[in-house]
């Protein structure tokens, strides 16, 4: 039986993801997937994100997963379409970068993204861009380097603030007043772009409304977990490459889930 959510990312980024699915679904198993061997992907070619994404997409259906999230902007804009076409009994969530509500909120009508070049130049991204962006200035900068940081660890270090600045003072010195952060890794930088900004610029992180999204698929579906489930909920990580920038991630920012998480080397 069908019983768990499958959440992957091409590293540690998609905690952020399952961060927020936790919190709002606390009776559900998780089984996350960090391809940490194969990070960054963003600047992978989009046929070999798709290889790499189908083979943990099996091997989380082999683990029984009911749903799976994307939890990666970068695999979502080179793989969802044909995730969907192949398995399409299996309830997909993606990530995108969330311009929408950036736009509406913006006074200063000066938006800022930031986000991995695979994403920024893949399809979902210039159709919202198309959709979403019209009357307002777009500031657009690829991250290059930080997601290696947060892999490493190190994402409160001077080379991520260093690195932050160069790509946000120019924002800064246009107004910009709303940050779209177009990838799963860069929440963990939150504090760093803070520091950087000083309060100039609101941080908009797509992982709630995302969250929001799996609950509302398992509800139509019938695929809730109910209390019987929620006794035995666990989450599973498993990571291609080193274990232990997961498990100290998970400390640090997701120590809730305490006793109930297990950390597995995984071979694809
Ligand atoms: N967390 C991934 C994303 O959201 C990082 C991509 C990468 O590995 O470059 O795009």
């Amino acid at each position: 039986m069908v019983n768990s959510i499958g959440i992957f990312d091409s590293g540690v980024g998609g905690l952020s993801v399952l961060r927020e699915v936790a919190a709002l679904l606390p009776r559900e198993s998780v089984r996350y997937v960090a391809d940490s061997a194969h990070c960054p992907y963003g600047h992978r070619p989009a046929d070999e994100v798709l290889a790499l994404s189908l083979d943990i997409v099996r091997f989380l259906l082999d683990k029984k997963s009911k749903l799976i999230v994307v939890a990666c902007n970068t695999a979502t804009a080179a793989a969802i379409d044909e995730l969907r076409r192949r398995f399409p009994h299996v309830p997909f969530v993606g990530m995108e970068p969330a311009v929408k509500p950036a736009v509406e909120q913006s006074r200063t009508r000066s938006v800022g993204i930031l986000a991995t070049a695979g994403t920024l130049q893949g399809r979902p991204f210039s159709r919202t861009r198309e959709r979403y962006a019209a009357g307002v200035k777009l500031h657009v900068a690829a991250g290059n380097g930080l997601v290696e940081l947060v892999e490493q660890g190190r994402e409160d270090s001077a080379e991520a603030e260093a690195l932050l600045r160069a790509y946000l003072q120019p924002m800064l010195d246009d107004s910009v007043d709303e940050l779209v952060l177009g990838c799963t890794h860069y929440p963990f930088l939150s504090g760093c772009i803070e520091k950087v900004t000083q309060g100039r610029m609101v941080i908009v992180n797509p992982a709630p409304a995302v969250a929001a999204q799996v609950e509302r698929l398992l509800v139509q579906r019938g695929l809730l977990a109910d209390e019987v489930d929620a006794a035995q909920a666990s989450y599973e990580f498993f990571s291609t490459g080193d274990v232990k920038t997961l498990a100290q991630l998970q400390k640090k920012h997701l120590p809730q889930l305490g006793e109930r998480c297990s950390f597995r080397e995984l071979s694809l």
